[in-house]
């Protein structure tokens, strides 16, 4: 079946297909035969996909700027069976938590590879960094620069840091995700002076030892500009602290952020877009300062685990209410998949195990939660769905898993990996047990 046939599979990773049956398959596995053995609901991964984007961003930057360095965003999907890929794709990892940490270091993740980032880390997590030998930590405030200078002194180390800065650009995102600007919870702001004066604190620190600046605008940026922007704000700072301070800016982290398309009409910048424009002008402000050049590190999230991922659901009950809506409902919803909820983020859907049929309409697909507002999407035009039938959601891999929760005490989906027609499992379903555990009575 050519993928052109179904709009929609150019969302799917580039492996998925529809068999003769008219299923999806995804690495090699029909999905119709994964919900059997597995269940519902399921997300399912695919390894190729996740390898391919890891590459991707190391070549296409590696080729315009070789001293790049790609660090994963553990946030947007969190796991061992993940952390074991990124580690033999040689990318370090970007942790914000003792917990992000601790799946990281339950894999022996070269530590030295890990940036720990966060807003308020605890003086227990720093501690845990400076056991580990996390190689660098991303300072967000002076709090935490004065906690880790004395944590560092006690055990008599010298640790290497990035000051995160706030550059005071727009990233034209939603609001709940932009944090370039200047009201954001972090960083240090340039236009206050508060970066200048970290810089200054740090340089002075006995046990720290500042090896450059970071910022992250936001995400998805769906724009190559606020990236473009901000080097040349921050770099301009990095040079005015050189003639202060003597900073020297040896490292260089423009964040994550990179979009992704998720639906049918949406567009992002591809890989090799953002690479030419953050390296190049990355190149002609370092040269026009006259800065020697930094290494580069990069954050993405988002774009190397989106793609890769999606999610199945079985259809339960169908509400047709005449010339209003016909509800399809499904056995997830904002528990394992919170963004259109959220943030009013729209993706599309296929019926798994009918593809192919012809005759549509116009149906929402609600999840089970008790909340109206548990639509996962509205207004799709699919084949004429049944009770037991299977919905697949393309673009799943990013920010669903990791902000799922147990509301109205729903166990957690299991998560399989494919790849050439086999799965495996790389988390177990959650079950009845696993929620009572955690209670006392
Ligand atoms: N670096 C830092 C410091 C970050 O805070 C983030 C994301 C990233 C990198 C990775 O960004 P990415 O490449 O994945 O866009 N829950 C939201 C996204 C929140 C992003 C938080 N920080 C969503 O579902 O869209």
């Amino acid at each position: 079946m050519p993928r052109n046939k179904v709009a929609e599979l150019a969302l799917f990773p580039p492996s998925a297909e529809v068999n003769k049956q008219g299923h999806v398959v995804i690495g090699g596995c029909d999905v119709v035969e994964l919900v059997k053995e597995f269940g519902t609901p399921l997300y399912v991964f695919d390894e190729l996909t996740l390898r391919e984007k890891c590459r991707e961003f190391k070549q296409e930057f590696g080729k315009r700027y070789s001293n790049t360095f790609v660090i994963y965003a553990f946030k947007a999907f969190s796991n061992r069976a993940l952390a074991v890929i990124l580690k033999e794709e040689g990318l370090g990892l970007d942790v914000v938590s003792g917990g992000e940490l601790s799946i990281a270091h339950s894999v022996e993740f070269p530590m030295d590879k890990v940036y720990f980032h966060g807003n308020n880390k605890s003086p227990d997590e720093l501690k845990l960094a400076l056991d580990w030998g996390v190689g660098k930590i991303v300072v967000d405030n002076f709090y935490e620069l004065g906690l880790l200078n004395q944590l560092a002194k006690v055990r008599k180390s010298k640790q290497d840091i990035l000051l995160r800065v706030t550059p005071g650009v727009d990233p034209h995102t939603h609001q709940y995700t932009t944090t370039g600007t200047i009201e954001s919870k972090f960083g240090f702001p340039l236009a206050t002076g508060q970066a200048e004066e970290a810089v200054k604190q740090a340089v002075s620190a006995s046990n720290i030892n500042l090896l450059g600046l970071h910022f992250h605008l936001g995400s998805p940026v769906s724009e190559v500009k606020p990236y473009e922007l901000a080097i040349e704000l921050v770099l301009s700072f990095a040079q005015e602290m050189k003639g202060k301070f003597r900073l020297d800016l040896r490292e260089f982290d423009i964040g994550g952020g990179f979009a992704v398309p998720y639906t049918l009409d949406s567009r992002a910048p591809t890989i090799s877009e953002y690479a030419k424009g953050i390296t190049g002008k990355l190149n002609r402000v370092v040269s026009k300062l006259g800065l020697s050049h930094p290494r580069l590190v990069i954050e993405p999230g988002r774009a190397v685990v989106a793609q890769a991922g999606v999610a199945l659901y079985r259809v339960g009950a169908i509400k047709d209410i005449p010339g209003v809506r016909k509800y399809i409902c499904v056995d997830g919803g904002m528990n394992d998949n919170i963004r259109p909820a959220l943030y009013g983020a729209k993706y599309e859907a296929l019926v798994a195990n009918k593809v192919l049929n012809a005759e549509k309409e116009i149906v929402t697909i609600a999840g089970k939660l008790c909340e109206s507002g548990d639509i996962l999407v509205k207004d799709k035009s699919l084949p004429s769905v049944q009770p037991g039938d299977i919905i697949a959601i393309p673009v799943c891999g990013a920010y669903c898993i990791p902000m799922s929760g147990n509301y109205n005490a729903l166990p957690r989906p299991a998560i399989l990996m494919v790849k050439d027609g086999e799965a495996r499992l790389i988390r177990r379903r959650e079950t009845y047990e696993d929620l009572l555990r955690l209670d006392v009575i």
